[in-house]
């Protein structure tokens, strides 16, 4: 049976996700980075993050620090020339948003010309005053707590975050100091199931859960996480729902193997020339 049909309906926009929030309709967010995800991700999600996760998991980065707003602007153009139903949250890069409201302004305002219809940035507290500026520019956020990969070096690696009593209480603070400051929506990465429930009930805008449990509003899982596209350590909260790597594979072996055997083009892949010009191009020989 095809699940296709499940996401049909009206193009995704903020007030929508409030109103399905509100409804207790559980969000469904995955990543994209071109046309072809966009495209394959946009009949069944709700939201496609257009994530600065395209430097490790694309563009062969440790991390997701080196990605600058070039990569993104570039990564978004291909996501919103698909021309979306689901809402297309463009993630802000590392030093996009640091060095002052200008800037974060600019940069963001950028994201939303090229046809995105929300920003995430990642923290808390300290990021309160640029999260102020961008709703003040009519620019929806989405706000970022617990695991956010941009501090990688505070953190110490990528380590599940709030076990300890200090963080976990700060967590919960700042979830409630970025909805006060106008966030839409907060993904909570890598932090206990209980901590991610405790949020979820004491606030009004939906959480978007990835290594949080299973408390929060809504799921994001990475598209090329999902689909199995990637080999090697696999974080314990991903869950694959196709062999990709392993099927597109073997799709590549059996073509390489009828190229080398001659299988492959058959007389359905090649074109015919005219009958009239059969004779004349046998008859043709070099000119010198
Ligand atoms: O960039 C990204 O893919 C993200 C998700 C992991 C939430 O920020």
């Amino acid at each position: 049976m095809s699940h296709i049909a499940q996401s049909e309906g009206p193009r995704v926009t903020v007030p929508l996700i409030q109103q399905w929030k509100g409804e207790g309709r559980r969000l469904v967010m995955t990543t994209a980075y071109d046309a072809v995800a966009a495209r394959i991700a946009d009949p069944v999600v709700d939201m496609i993050l257009v994530g600065d996760s395209v430097g490790n998991v694309c563009l062969g980065f440790d991390n997701t620090l080196p990605v600058s707003m070039a990569m993104m602007n570039h990564h978004l153009e291909a996501v919103t020339r698909t021309r979306p139903r689901a809402l297309v949250v463009a993630d802000m890069p590392y030093l996009s948003f640091h060095l002052g409201p200008e800037e974060t302004i600019r940069n963001a305002g950028g994201f939303m010309q090229r046809g995105a219809g929300a920003v995430k940035l990642e923290g808390g507290a300290k990021r309160i005053d640029m999260v102020r500026a961008l709703v003040d520019c009519e620019i929806p956020v989405m706000g970022h707590l617990g695991l956010t990969p941009q501090s990688v070096n505070v953190m110490g690696g990528f380590k599940v975050q709030g076990r300890a009593a200090a963080d976990a209480l700060r967590l919960l603070d700042d979830a409630h100091a970025l909805q006060e400051a106008g966030c839409f929506a907060l993904v909570l990465e890598g932090i206990p199931s209980e901590l991610a429930a405790r949020a979820t009930e004491t606030l009004r805008i939906p959480t978007i859960g990835i290594g949080a449990g299973p408390h929060c509003s809504g799921q994001v899982l990475v598209f090329h996480d999902l689909l199995g596209l990637i080999q090697g350590h696999k974080a314990k909260f991903v869950r694959t729902y196709v062999d990709g790597f392993a099927q597109l594979q073997d799709g590549m072996a059996r073509y390489a193997e009828d190229v080398r055997s001659g299988a492959f083009p058959g007389q359905a892949e090649s074109y015919a020339l005219p009958q009239a010009l059969q004779a004349a191009v046998a008859a043709w020989t070099p000119k010198s």
